[in-house]
Formats: C-alpha cells, structure tokens, sequence
C-alpha cells in the first residue's frame, strides 16, 4: 500500500463515514460518496465514481441500517446491502482498488452462549441480517483484496443511534424501559473509524469482528449512560418479548476477535468509550 493513498468513502453521510471523515482530517486524500452523489444500487453510477475517484482503499459504510424498516422491506434491504455491496466491490476492484466492507453482528442467529468469533457459522435471522451476510458474499466474490469487518451497536456524538435516542428519552420522561436480555458489544464510531483506516496496512484478507472491549444488554448501555449523564428517569429493565419489533434482534448479538488478537487493533473498553462519547 503507498504511503500516500486516497481513500473513498461510501455513506459518507452516515455516522461511520463521518466518524471516517473527523478520524482522516482535513489534509487526508479523501473522495466522500454520498447518497445524491452516488446511489450503491446503481451499477453505471458506482463504477464510474469509483474509477473516477482513483482510490487505492475504498471504505464502504453505505447501508440501509434501519433495521425494522429493512424487515418491512426485504427487497429494499438486499438491493442496497447486497446489490449495492455488490457494486461497490466490483467497482474497487476495476479500479485496483483494496476494499474494506463494513457489515454486522446481525449475521448471527444470537443461539450460541458465548461470544461470536470470525469462524463462527453465520445464520441471520432477520431481513437486515440476510441482506448483510449476502453483501458479505459478494463482497468476498468479487475481489481477493477484500477484508469485511464486522461491528455491533455503532453510536456517535451525532446521527440515529441508541446513546441519543436514550438521552433524547432520558431527557423527556420519568420513566425509560430497556430490553435486559439481548446482549452486544456498544462501539464508538470514533474508535472503529480509527482502527478501519489501519487494518489493511496490517491485516491480510479476510473476515474481522472489531467493537469496543466487553459486552452488555440494552439496559446495562442505557444504566451506563444515565451514570455518565446524571439523568433521573428510572431505568427499568424489560425481556425482549414485552418490546414488539417487526424484526427480531439475536438475543446473543456480542462478537470477539480471534484474528486481530496479535495485531494490537483491539479497541478500548466500552465504557471509556461512551464516556469519552459523551464528555462535554
Ligand atoms: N448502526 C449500527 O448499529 C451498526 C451496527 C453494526 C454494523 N453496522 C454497519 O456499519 C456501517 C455503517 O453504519 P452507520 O451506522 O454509519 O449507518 P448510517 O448512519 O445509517 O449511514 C449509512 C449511510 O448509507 C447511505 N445509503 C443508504 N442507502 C444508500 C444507497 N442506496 N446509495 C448510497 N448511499 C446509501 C445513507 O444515506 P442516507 O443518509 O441518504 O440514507 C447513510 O448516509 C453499515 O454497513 C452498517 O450495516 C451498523
């Protein structure tokens, strides 16, 4: 990989490539591709952004994420997280480009009773899931210079995510009811974009699981963010059954690495994350 190289970045928009964006700086050689300025879904557009960006390492963020929405929507969900990736993959690799794909816990059925590792058999059992792990193949197919990078419950200072939904509410009643019996790894948009930008400088092809250190419900994340907020509403713990979704979550959603154990990528403890998240 040349020292100086230029990077682009699909979802630019998103809260990962934005976190991208802040983690590169302003002097870095980035292409941002956009949702207006190139739709995943179509082939000609994506191949000639791409080919026109010139980019030694593409970063595909692009996702349809809602995951609910994605289940109401299959097509939808597969024509952006599979096609799309599809596109993108093909477009990086016509350009000779290095690819780096994000995708999801959400590949997992959450049945196993420890943490999910790379070689662990895949079986997504909603929509969002599916789609994902079909992106993955492609992504896999199209080209060999291709690492996928799995990640759970992403959240930032900005964007849709579960720390501002909670604050949001936390804010505005007495009372907030978590889901205390589906679990995953809470992980800072600031610190995966970090380690993203090294990982093919020192990690062959291949499959990565990479979130912040450690593991937790929804309602222990929500607990930890009431501490370092100082809110007062009452953070009442809930099974999952009593929180009707359109789509089912794995109840055991936490992922480890057993590739990047030497590779000094580990990412810090869930908690100094989230407090370093949310300082003022
Ligand atoms: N969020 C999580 O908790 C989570 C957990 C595990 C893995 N991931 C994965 O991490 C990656 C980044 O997620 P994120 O949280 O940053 O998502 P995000 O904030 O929802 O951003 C996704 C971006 O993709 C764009 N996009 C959607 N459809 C597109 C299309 N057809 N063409 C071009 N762009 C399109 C969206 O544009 P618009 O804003 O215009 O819609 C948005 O800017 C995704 O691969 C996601 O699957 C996320």
């Amino acid at each position: 990989m040349p020292r100086s190289r230029r990077f682009a970045i699909t979802g630019a928009n998103g809260q990962l490539g934005r976190a991208l964006q802040r983690a590169l700086g302003a002097s870095a050689d980035v292409v941002s591709l956009t949702r207006p300025q190139v739709d995943i879904t179509d082939w000609p557009a994506v191949r000639h952004a791409v080919a026109h960006a010139r980019p030694h390492i593409v970063l595909h963020c692009a996702a349809a994420t809602d995951v609910d929405g994605c289940e109401r929507d299959p097509e939808m969900a597969h024509r952006i997280n599979a096609l799309g990736t599809r596109n993108v993959a093909h477009a990086a690799a016509a350009a000779g480009a290095w690819l780096v794909a994000v995708s999801t816990n959400y590949v997992f059925d959450g049945s196993k009773l420890t943490p999910y590792h790379e070689f662990d058999g895949a079986n997504p059992i909603n929509s969002y899931g599916a789609s994902k792990l079909a992106g993955e193949r492609e992504a896999l197919a199209a080209t060999p210079r291709c690492q996928i990078v799995r990640t759970a419950w992403l959240y930032a200072e900005d964007g849709h995510n579960f720390v501002q939904t909670m604050r949001r509410m936390m804010a505005e009643r007495d009372e907030v009811s978590t889901v205390d019996d589906q679990f995953g790894n809470p992980t800072y948009a600031a610190d995966l974009a970090g380690a993203l930008l090294h990982l093919p400088d020192c990690a062959p092809p291949g499959i990565y699981h990479l979130t912040n250190t450690g593991a937790t419900s929804w309602h222990g994340w929500a607990t930890e963010i009431q501490r370092l907020t100082g809110a007062r509403a009452v953070i009442n713990p809930i099974p999952g059954a009593l929180y009707k979704r359109l789509a089912s979550p794995p109840a055991n959603g936490t992922l480890v690495s057993l590739a990047l154990d030497r590779l000094g990528l580990q990412l810090p403890d869930w908690r100094d994350a989230l407090a370093r998240c949310l300082a003022p």
